[in-house]
């Protein structure tokens, strides 16, 4: 099979990243996790101390920087002008900053351009909340996965307790739901479904089975 790209959308804790890193080891694809690279800019904002309301100064400080991926043991490693922040990005500061930060217009073309550039060779699994809207409009497989809020705020429930102990279910349920209006109703490249991007509801679908139907669509759709 040529190498083809594919482009994974959902809101998050869909299970996107996890999926999306299976699909790719099977295929001997390249793995491009988008939400670290906004997670990144969102980092060195915080880091440098600046408000996520001075879009300006956000704008320059995210020209200024320089963000790297690279593989790793345990997935995607990020780098922030050669500092390895890959822990420092899921931290609950980055996480609930986000969303406000990726709505700056200038950011994501800032970024979109550094997508682009890393799925031109083709032979990449991309996951975010634009990717088969707007980043790969021509990716060869799109797929938008979901699930109810609730169990996506379970699964990270279950993922971020030995960092959070003090957060409830109830709290983290609140957290994403906040997070997915921000992404949703945003001017540029809100999370949407694209139009041609196969939709796969996960509420109920453990996940060998969700990447075992995302193969079979590689077999037979593209
Ligand atoms: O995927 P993850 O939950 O790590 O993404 C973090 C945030 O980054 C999202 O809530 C969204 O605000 C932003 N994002 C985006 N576009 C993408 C990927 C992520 O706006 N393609």
């Amino acid at each position: 099979m040529d190498k083809f790209n594919i482009a994974i959308d959902g809101p998050a804790g869909a299970g996107k990243s996890t999926i999306a890193r299976l699909v790719a080891n099977t295929l001997g694809f390249v793995y491009v996790d988008t939400g670290a690279m906004y997670r990144a800019v969102t980092w060195n904002v915080l880091r440098l101390g600046l408000s996520p309301d001075h879009t300006a100064e956000v704008i320059a400080a995210t020209e200024r920087m320089e963000i790297r991926l690279a593989p790793g043991e345990n997935g995607q490693q990020v780098f922030v002008n050669g500092q390895d922040v890959t822990l420092d990005i899921r931290s609950a500061e980055v996480t609930n900053n986000v969303s406000q930060i990726a709505a700056i217009a200038e950011v994501r073309r800032n970024l979109t351009v550094k997508q682009k550039q890393l799925a031109a060779n083709k032979g990449v699994v991309m996951d975010g909340r634009d990717i088969g809207s707007h980043v790969l409009p021509n990716a060869e497989l799109k797929v938008f996965l979901t699930a109810s809020v609730r169990v996506r705020a379970e699964r990270r429930y279950k993922e971020i307790q030995d960092d959070r102990t003090d957060v409830t279910l109830e709290q983290l349920e609140a957290e994403i739901a906040a997070r997915d209006r921000m992404d949703e109703s945003r001017e540029t490249a809100p999370l949407v479904q694209a139009p041609d991007a196969v939709l796969l509801d996960t509420t109920s679908m453990p996940i060998p089975q969700v990447v075992e139907r995302i193969l079979e669509l590689c077999r037979t759709e593209v």
